[in-house]
């Protein structure tokens, strides 16, 4: 029993210690004077668990309110009352019955503990009398609800009119809010958090005549400087048919500029919402503008600008509301400097100045701005010129090279009757190209009723299509995309220099020509860019390629990388110079994708007499690289891919010299076997085409004879993937059977070697590969047995080639036999079941 009770009291005497301890760490007395009027409130954070008591006296409570002329001593029960507890100190000040204690507001009462504190003064006034709320410096600076200032000290102004409070605004410190003046009563609050070393609320109260409005809020803006505010309420409503002002402050070498970045407008029954400017100098004071106006710029020196409500509609009254910027700047040197712009004898164009960016990019509040101007005081940060009128421009802006320029120029058809044979020059008029300002981009709207199509040409420079292989470098490029009101076909980029004459699409075109450098302003002087409509076409897209004899040219399939969309089909139409062969080579093997519906094929076709056409099924191998001798087709068709799979095409061309060629190929005479080699590895059918065929529909037969007579077994070898359908054999050993039965009147190819191309499309295009004539070996008839092979380099390429000379035959007649030779055993094979 002792021992419980020594345990008792030393207890006891430990539990006395501690809140003795507490209390001398924490123990606040707090007694605001009668005369003061100050009630001071300590309540628990809202939402917070009372895991922390207010002790007074020994008696625990959770808040404590202290009223004017009260004593009251009081503890923590725990030792970071700060993270539970909130002050409230509210100091009511009567100046309707009594004298107003005006001058500078203090922190009063002093000794409180440190806690987040707001303190209020809510000041009564006669609506007949003005108020006016002076900061010190640095002033305040207004902020959107929500926003947090970076100290965390805010001050909050509201009007009392009556009993409806106008939340005038939220400020933080440092800023250029200098002055408010109200009418009526304040409530005006300051919060601090706990950790504020602030001493001093930072304004006084002044007593001023009526200022007969809501408010006035004063800007003293001293140097580069850009403040934002907004109309009482914002984003709520500015209350009914009230006015208010801003003044501004501006040493008279400064320029202001405003800017109404978000406004709304009420619904108005009487009068009208505008603002009201009072601009030095200006011979029209008051200038009145609408909000959605673009607002005065440059101007001199200081200003003020009111803002007026109307009568709202009782059922529908709408939001008035304001957040504008005013942005001081030094006078720029050029701000006398006028540019014309002429665009009186342009059609259907708009050109727009804007800052780099525009319209995703907007550009911080804080950053210095560029603004263009129609005449020296309509400024904005984006101007809009539109054809038919004459401009004079001027800038304020320190760096020209912020600013871009964006035009956009409509073309349209209604009737081919009208528009046919029309030539439309698609380049950028002088008149852009001489101001300062870089060329962002240039759009042309080319509009086509249906069945009216679009040609693109550039016969001077041609274009070049950029493709990872062979990028455009040129100061400039064309994007090319085809709409129809369901689907966007991006044709592609292009650049000037390169071997695409003409383009011809279906469905309304957009083309932009975008600028990567300054030396556009140079390559501008020779833009060769022309349009045209013209009747109907088959395809979604034909390109007509002359290409550089000495380039290697790559093309691909519009919409790359994501595919042609389904059944949509492509052709281009190459031209080879007479003196020339053209080989022709796919950048992958296959074409990648499983319909779903449908078939897609690759056709090729020279286009000559009597021309094999290989036709090349989804399912099956890409053609080898292989020479053309004529000018030839190229075409694609898609089916419905299987999700996921898509139709993305890539072909290259380059060219020989057909002399060259010919010696290379005569020198390549090898060993037998070739035509074997092929057969295994090439896998469309090629076939002449029946006059009434449809030109998009591949041949597919997968029973076909795979073997060439005097050759069987051959076949059947080495076929590398057997999913592969490789079926189409015959039709190439007819290319080549055709040869040999030229020369000596049996199916006997002389064969070499063959290994497929199967490096990587690089750059630099590989060496001229040998070749095999079907016209062009005439010219060696002299030579009764061709040399022997020396170059043994060229042995990895697929190439047949006939044993002795051909003919003395001139190309024409040539070609003739080809036709008919091909003729014949194609329709040999249709026999055999060839054609589904
Ligand atoms: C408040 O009360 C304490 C004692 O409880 C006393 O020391 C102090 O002087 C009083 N303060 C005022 C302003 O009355
Ligand atoms: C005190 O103010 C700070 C800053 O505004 C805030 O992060 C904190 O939560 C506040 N504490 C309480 C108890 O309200
Ligand atoms: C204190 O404020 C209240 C509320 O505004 C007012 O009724 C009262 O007269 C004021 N007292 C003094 C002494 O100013
Ligand atoms: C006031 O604002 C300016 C610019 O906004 C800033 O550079 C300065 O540090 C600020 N001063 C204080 C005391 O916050
Ligand atoms: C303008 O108002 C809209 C809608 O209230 C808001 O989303 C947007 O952030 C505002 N812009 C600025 C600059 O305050
Ligand atoms: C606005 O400025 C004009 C001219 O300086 C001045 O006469 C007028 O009183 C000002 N208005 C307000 C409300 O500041
Ligand atoms: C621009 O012209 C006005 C009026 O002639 C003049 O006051 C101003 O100084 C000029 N500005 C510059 C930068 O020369
Ligand atoms: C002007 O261009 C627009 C597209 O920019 C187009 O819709 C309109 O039809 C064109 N008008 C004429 C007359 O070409
Ligand atoms: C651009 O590329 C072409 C070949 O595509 C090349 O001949 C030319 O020198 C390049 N020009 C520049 C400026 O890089
Ligand atoms: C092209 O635009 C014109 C005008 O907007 C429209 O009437 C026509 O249907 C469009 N053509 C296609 C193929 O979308
Ligand atoms: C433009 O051409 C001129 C002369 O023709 C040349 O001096 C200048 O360097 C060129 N500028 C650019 C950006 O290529
Ligand atoms: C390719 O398409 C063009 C244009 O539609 C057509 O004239 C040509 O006959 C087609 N060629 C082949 C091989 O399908």
């Amino acid at each position: 029993m002792a021992a419980g009770r020594a345990l008792a009291a030393l207890l006891v005497a430990l539990l006395a210690a501690s809140a003795q301890l507490l209390q001398r760490e924490a123990s606040f007395t707090i007694s605001p004077r009668t005369a003061d009027n100050i009630t001071v409130m300590i309540k628990l954070r809202p939402g917070v668990s009372p895991s922390c008591q207010i002790r007074v006296k020994n008696v625990i409570r959770s808040e404590l309110k202290i009223k004017p002329g009260e004593n009251v001593t009081f503890t923590f029960t725990c030792s970071t009352p700060e993270k539970h507890f909130v002050m409230e100190i509210q100091k009511n000040i009567d100046c309707v019955s009594g004298p107003c204690p005006f001058g500078d507001v203090h922190l009063y009462p002093l000794g409180l503990p440190r806690l987040n504190r707001t303190f209020i003064w809510d000041v009564k006034a006669s609506t007949k009398a003005g108020l006016e709320l002076k900061f010190s410096a640095p002033w305040l600076r207004q902020i959107e609800p929500g926003e947090m200032c970076p100290d965390f000290v805010s001050y909050n102004i509201n009007s009392c009119i009556d009993m409806a409070t106008v939340n005038i605004g939220t400020f933080c410190r440092n800023g250029s809010v200098s002055r408010v003046k109200l009418l009526g009563g304040v409530v005006m609050s300051l919060h601090l958090p706990w950790d504020s070393p602030l001493t001093t609320s930072g304004f006084n109260i002044a007593n001023r005549a009526s200022i007969k409005r809501l408010c006035i809020i004063e800007s003293i803006l001293k140097g580069e400087s850009s403040i934002t505010l907004m109309s009482p309420n914002y984003p709520l409503g500015f209350p009914e048919d009230e006015l208010m002002t801003w003044q501004f402050v501006v040493p008279s070498n400064m320029r202001a500029s405003v800017f109404f970045h978000n406004y709304s407008l009420s619904n108005c029954e009487r009068k009208e919402e505008r603002v009201e400017y009072y601009i030095p100098g200006s011979l029209s004071n008051p200038e009145v503008f609408k909000l959605s106006d673009s607002q005065p710029a440059n101007i001199a020196g200081s200003f003020n600008l009111s803002l007026q409500g109307c009568d709202q509609d009782a059922q529908n009254p709408g939001i008035l509301r304001l957040l504008f910027q005013v942005v001081v700047q030094h006078p720029q040197i050029d701000e006398n400097v006028t540019h014309l712009v002429d665009l009186s004898k342009e059609w259907n164009m708009t050109v727009t100045i804007h800052f780099e960016g525009w319209p995703r990019h907007i550009p911080l509040m804080s950053e210095p701005i560029c603004l263009i101007c129609k005449d020296p005081r309509t400024c904005d940060r984006v101007l809009t010129l539109v054809s038919g009128a004459v401009y004079e421009i001027s800038f304020l802006c320190k760096d020209l090279s912020h600013l871009r320029i964006t035009a956009e120029k409509g073309i349209s058809c209604v009737d081919l009757r009208w528009c046919q044979r029309k030539i439309y020059s698609l380049s950028v008029p002088k008149a852009i190209t001489q101001l300062p300002i870089r060329l962002h981009k240039f759009i042309w709207k080319l509009l086509a009723p249906d069945l009216v199509n679009i040609e693109i040409t550039s016969p001077s420079l041609k274009l070049q299509q950029h493709v990872p292989e062979q990028r455009c470098n040129t100061s400039y490029s064309y994007s090319i995309a085809s709409a129809t009101p369901e689907t966007e076909l991006n044709v592609g980029i292009f650049c000037p220099g390169g071997s695409i004459e003409k383009i011809q699409m279906r469905n309304n075109i957009t083309i932009s020509l975008k600028t990567f450098s300054k030396g556009f302003l140079n390559e501008s002087n020779h833009q060769d860019l022309k349009m045209s409509f013209v009747p109907h076409i088959k395809d979604e897209c034909t390109f007509t390629v002359s290409p550089d004899p000495k380039a290697k040219v790559y093309l691909q399939t519009p919409n790359w990388p994501y595919g042609l969309p389904p059944y949509v089909s492509i052709s281009w139409y190459i031209l080879v110079p007479s003196k020339q062969v053209a080989r022709l080579g796919f950048s992958k093997d296959r074409m990648g994708i499983a319909c779903e519906t449908g078939r897609a094929y690759v056709n090729i076709k020279e286009e000559t007499l009597g021309a094999e056409e290989t036709v090349c099924r989804e399912d099956e191998l890409l053609p080898e690289p292989r020479n053309m001798y004529h000018n030839f087709w190229v075409n694609v068709s898609n089916c419905k891919p299987v999700d996921k799979t898509q139709l993305t095409l890539q072909f290259w061309v380059t060219f020989a010299d057909k002399q060259i060629d010919l010696g290379v190929i005569l020198a390549v005479v090898a060993g037998a076997g070739v035509l074997a080699a092929i057969g295994l590895t090439v896998c469309c059918v090629k076939k002449k085409r029946k006059k009434n065929q449809n030109p998009m529909v591949g041949v597919y037969n997968p029973n076909v004879n795979t073997q060439v007579p005097g050759k069987q077994g051959l076949f059947t070898k080495g076929r590398k993937n057997n999913e592969s359908h490789v079926y189409a054999v015959i039709d190439d050993a007819m290319v080549y059977g055709h040869l040999l039965k030229e020369s000596n009147g049996s199916v006997a190819p002389e064969v070499d070697v063959y290994r497929p191309f199967d490096g990587p499309i690089g750059s630099v295009p590989p060496s001229p590969p040998p070749l095999y004539f079907r016209k062009d070996v005439k010219r060696s008839s002299n030579a009764e047995e061709p040399p022997p092979l020396t170059d043994t380099d060229h042995d990895t390429y697929t190439f047949a080639h006939q044993k002795s000379g051909q003919s003395e035959d001139n190309g024409d007649t040539n070609e003739k036999n080809n036709g008919d030779m091909s003729v014949s055993l194609l329709e040999n094979k249709e026999q055999d079941g060839l054609v589904e």
